[in-house]
């Protein structure tokens, strides 16, 4: 994959279809985070293409695809950013959390090590992103259950430290992966409808998110 920058007008004249239909009511961007390998991709290619391959080609940078969905009566467009696990990308992916709505924050339920990482990349969200950006923990690989390494109460507990949602899920077998989208669009949406401006993302206006409510403070913890 290559480094991708922002999509202006000019870039999407040349993107497929659905990155140029204007017809929306609101459009989000999101990012998907996490260690390298836990399947950041497969999740976005499961979702956006429904396709899964198990070779493993490490992202380089950042990408992006679009996807627009019905969701609550309304269109809504995704921008969902795909972004490298690799430590030494991280300065190019951090500045791409500035304007985000909502996280999909993901590990691999066959690798202790990449759970434990979970409350870094929180402080990452928390550092570079809005106060009010959206985030959804995900474990994916939970079709690789016989390799288990981290227990779905360990991570139920630090989501709710953290006050983020939390699914299983697996790229692979396609478990929870539209559901997971899914419930990260409707948290955005609750929060649009909480906010007093209620103004938001909308189509005319893609920088004017306004909303109030404050998660609480990451405090999670891990046995690591
Ligand atoms: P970086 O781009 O380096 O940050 O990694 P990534 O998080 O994007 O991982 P990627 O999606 O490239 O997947 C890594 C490996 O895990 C690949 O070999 C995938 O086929 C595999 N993989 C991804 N999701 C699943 C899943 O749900 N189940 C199984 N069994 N393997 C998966
Ligand atoms: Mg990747």
């Amino acid at each position: 994959m290559a480094l991708a920058k922002d999509p202006g007008p000019a870039q999407q004249s040349q993107e497929p279809k659905d990155a140029a239909d204007q017809n929306f009511d609101y459009m989000f961007k999101l990012l998907i985070i996490g260690n390298s390998s836990v399947g950041k991709t497969s999740f976005l290619f499961r979702y956006a293409d429904d396709s899964f391959t198990s070779a493993f080609v490490s992202t380089v940078g950042i990408d992006f695809k679009v996807k627009t969905i019905y969701r609550n009566d309304k269109r809504v467009k995704l921008q969902i950013w795909d972004t490298a696990g690799q430590e030494r990308y991280r300065t190019i992916t951090t500045a791409y959390y500035r304007g985000a709505m909502g996280f999909l924050l993901m590990y691999d339920i066959t690798s202790q090590e990449s759970f434990c990482a979970v409350q870094d990349w929180a402080t990452q969200i928390k550092t570079y992103s809005w106060d009010n950006a959206q985030v959804v923990l995900v474990g994916n690989k939970l079709d690789l259950e016989e390799d288990r390494q981290v227990p779905a109460e360990d991570a139920q507990k630090l989501s709710s430290e953290l006050g983020f949602q939390f699914f299983e899920a697996s790229a692979k077998d396609n478990v929870n992966v539209k559901q997971v989208f899914d419930k990260l669009v409707d948290v955005i949406c609750e929060k649009m409808s909480e906010s007093v401006n209620g103004e938001a993302i909308t189509a005319d206006n893609d920088k004017g998110a306004n909303l109030k409510d404050t998660p609480p403070v990451s405090q999670g913890g891990c046995a690591c």
